[in-house]
This record gives structure tokens, C-alpha cells and sequence, in this order.
């Protein structure tokens, strides 16, 4: 049995990847969020190190391990993960949004606990930051790749999500289905490519979705590189 050498087909390529949840807080003791676990984008970071690249990952709150040798920096709200990845966008070759950022946040963020109220109502929501809407935006050489958890019309959402945020992949999966979606250690998805291709890919490991998405990035570097 010979020991065959990993493939290095990101080597020397900096990769940016997003992961987990983001908590928008209430006050001191609650907060909005929502099912993300993390373990899609930490495959992802885990199979990219392997592939070669140096790896960021920006991370919400999730109860995984880092891989070894990954960069890592934690945030919580949606406001601290799209500070933290443009700080790294300037020398990204690829930025991987696999958090599920939260679209709402808090008008106010309480410093002490909020004492419960008579009327029926309480809240006020505002809208975060869009951040691969942001990226798509300011987008150079880098290369794009979001992702999509819908519950219905998957292809129809994932196809508009790729234009309107300007992303070279939208990675698709309904979350409704048995093995997709959070928390699972499986997914089904598909990824819909700005060439207007999409690749079904059927019930596998999220590390094995994993090295199809970081396969199909490395062809569109490569082609970058023509
Ligand atoms: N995304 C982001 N910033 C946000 C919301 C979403 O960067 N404030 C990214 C996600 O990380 C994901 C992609 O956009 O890669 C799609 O997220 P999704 O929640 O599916 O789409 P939205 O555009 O938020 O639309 P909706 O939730 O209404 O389906
Ligand atoms: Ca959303």
C-alpha cells in the first residue's frame, strides 16, 4: 500500500471561510440566533489546510474543535464577522460564507436584563449587514462562494442569491430534507455556478462536500489563471 501525497491544489491560495451562527444581542442574559452548528464551514476549513492554503476561519459561537493550523478568529454578532472579514478580504484568493448570519438584529441591545412588560408586544428589529451582498459589491480577483439553506424552492432562491450578491457559487441544500441541513454530520446539495451549471451531488459527509466545493474552486482559480 503506498502513501500517496494529499493533493495541493490550494497551495499558496488564502482562503476565508465563515462558520457557525451569529448571536445579535437582547440584553445581558438573551439573544437572537439561530441552528447553525458549524460543521460545514469547519470541514471546509479542515479539507482546505489539507489542500495546501492558508486558511481564516471567522467563526460564530459552535462547540467544534479548530482544525490544526487554521487561523481563527471568534466573533458573535453579524456586525463582528463582517468587520472581521473585510479586515482579511484585501488577501483573500477565496471567501467561503458558510454562516448562517442572522438577517435581523436588536434596534436596542439592552446593557441590563429586560424586566418583562404588560403589553404584547416587545423587540424592535433592524436589518444586519448583507456581508457577501458587501463582498459580491467590492469583489476583485477573489472568488465568491455562499451558501443556501431554503426550506422550498431551492434552485429558484440559489440562482437569485448567485446574481444578486455577485457569487461565482451558491451552495444549496433544503434543509427539510432527511441527512441535509443543521446539525447533521451529512448533507445533500447542489451548487449552482455562475456559468449557469449546477452540480447535484447526492448524500455524502459534509467533509465530502466539502472537497467537492474546494474542487470546483480550484478549477475556477486555475481558470483565473489562464
Ligand atoms: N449572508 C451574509 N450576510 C447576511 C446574510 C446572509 O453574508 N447578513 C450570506 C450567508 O452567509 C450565505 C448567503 O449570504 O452564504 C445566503 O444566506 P441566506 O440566509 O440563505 O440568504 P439571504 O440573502 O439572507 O436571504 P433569505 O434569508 O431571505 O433567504
Ligand atoms: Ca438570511
Amino acid at each position: 500500500h503506498f502513501f500517496q501525497s494529499k493533493s495541493l491544489e490550494l497551495k499558496g491560495k488564502t482562503v476565508v471561510i465563515t462558520a457557525g451562527p451569529t448571536r445579535e444581542k437582547i440584553d445581558p442574559v438573551r439573544f437572537i440566533s439561530n441552528h447553525s452548528t458549524g460543521k460545514m464551514g469547519y470541514a471546509l476549513a479542515e479539507k482546505a489546510k489539507a489542500s495546501g492554503a492558508r486558511v481564516v476561519l471567522i467563526t460564530g459561537p459552535v462547540q467544534l474543535t479548530a482544525p490544526t493550523g487554521v487561523e481563527v478568529v471568534k466573533v458573535e454578532s453579524a456586525e463582528e464577522m463582517y468587520n472581521a472579514v473585510l479586515q482579511f478580504f484585501a488577501s483573500a484568493d477565496v471567501v467561503i460564507k458558510t454562516a448562517a448570519v442572522a438577517d435581523y438584529r436588536p434596534k436596542t441591545a439592552y446593557d441590563h436584563k429586560v424586566k418583562k412588560q404588560s403589553g404584547d408586544t416587545f423587540i424592535e428589529l433592524e436589518r444586519t449587514k448583507d456581508i457577501l451582498l458587501e463582498l459580491g459589491a467590492r469583489k476583485g480577483k477573489q472568488i465568491l462562494v455562499g451558501f443556501a439553506a431554503e426550506t422550498d424552492n431551492v434552485e429558484e432562491y440559489a440562482k437569485k442569491k448567485l446574481l444578486a450578491k455577485n457569487a461565482d457559487m451558491i451552495v444549496a441544500n433544503n434543509v427539510k430534507t432527511e441527512g441535509a441541513g443543521f446539525g447533521t454530520d451529512t448533507n445533500i446539495v447542489t451548487i449552482y455556478k455562475r456559468n449557469g451549471e449546477a452540480v447535484p451531488l447526492p448524500l455524502m459527509s459534509k467533509h465530502e462536500v466539502a472537497d467537492k466545493i474546494l474542487h470546483e474552486i480550484s478549477v475556477l482559480l486555475k481558470d483565473l489563471e489562464k
